[in-house]
């Protein structure tokens, strides 16, 4: 299945959501086309062939932007008013986009309880988005249900974190994974890879200890270089310590993963090499093995019941 992303945002440079979604997304789907529209027409002059031959070629569109004034930023809308072309998207011959999936993925600025009928938006992003939907139906596309996040203004030293943002912005990540892992119907195994990328990805961020604690069990055995530790507490009592000595943005490499499946449960081996900073200053450079016994539950959500960590 070819995926292509429409990636329409005026200043990439200075975007945090944005740019960090489409980076993620483009690391866990090494397919995934991205067609950043400004950075390609920065003088507003549309290739329209080009777009359409894309667009013929793809199984599934993302729309990727930040939510302007209720609406899309203005190179977006001329993209649709060109692209989607009489005897292209609608008319008697208009049938080019017919079953292609149509996806919007939207940073969207205000808060989630102002996006209500008694908030200062009134209205849902399900009601803004109303145009793009009757134009998905009009040219026979099949429209999924928006994904968004809320709260993805970021304005240093007045309105939000960027540690916060970014936390958003892989929460859409995670959405956006979900939806095309279910349309290319992803093996396990991939599914576990991904997962890997993303939970080192949190531990390089050193990210709130609910993340991990979700894919862990009450009587998960974490087996790290400290000691064994038992379940969610243990893991929090871990990690309060490592937090306490490393600091935040560090980096996790995944060297090489190896994903089998084992009475129904997936054993994953990995190497990894972890560079890192203490609060004393010093650096650390580890080449560590990890073996985790996992499962994929009846929701398609990911546990973890053994961890073992041995530094090599
Ligand atoms: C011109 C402009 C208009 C905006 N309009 C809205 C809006 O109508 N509703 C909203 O919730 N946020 C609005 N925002 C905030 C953006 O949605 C938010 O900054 C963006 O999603 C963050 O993504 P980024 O980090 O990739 O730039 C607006 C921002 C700008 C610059």
């Amino acid at each position: 299945m070819k995926t292509v992303m429409i990636l329409a945002h005026p200043n990439l440079e200075g975007s945090v959501a944005n740019k960090r979604i489409s980076e993620q997304l483009s690391q866990k789907f090494e397919n995934l086309d991205i067609r950043n529209i400004f950075e390609l027409y920065p003088d507003y002059k549309i290739n329209v062939a080009a777009e359409q031959e894309v667009l013929l070629n793809a199984d599934t569109i993302i729309f990727q932007y930040p939510f302007y004034w209720y609406n899309m930023p203005a190179i977006l809308k001329l993209w649709f008013d060109e692209v989607f072309a009489y005897n292209f998207a609608y008319g008697s011959e208009g049938d080019k986009l017919k079953g292609k999936n149509f996806q919007l993925s939207i940073t969207v600025g205000g808060p989630n309880e102002s996006y209500t009928p008694l908030g200062y938006n009134h209205f849902t992003i399900e009601q803004f988005t109303k145009p793009l939907e009757q134009t998905a139906y009009l040219a026979q596309m099949n429209f999924l249900p928006p994904i968004y996040e809320h709260g993805m203004v970021y304005i240093p030293g007045v309105y939000n974190s960027k540690e916060i943002v970014e936390q958003r912005a892989d929460k859409q990540v995670q959405k956006l994974t979900n939806v095309l892992s279910g349309l290319q119907n992803v093996t396990p195994e991939k599914r576990i890879k991904n997962f890997a990328i993303e939970w080192f990805q949190n531990f390089d961020i050193l990210a709130e200890d609910n993340y991990f604690n979700k894919h862990i069990t009450s009587s998960t055995k974490l087996h790290f270089p400290e000691g064994l530790f038992i379940g969610n507490e243990g893991f929090s009592e871990w990690y309060s310590e490592i937090k306490k000595t490393i600091k935040p943005n560090n980096e996790h490499r995944i060297e090489s993963i190896h994903v089998s499946e084992n009475n129904g449960h997936f054993d994953v081996d990995l190497a990894v090499k972890l560079k890192a900073e203490t609060y004393q200053n010093e650096s650390i450079q580890l080449n560590v093995k990890e073996n985790w016994k996992i499962e994929i539950t009846a929701d398609d959500s990911i546990k973890i019941h053994e961890y073992l960590v041995k530094e090599v």
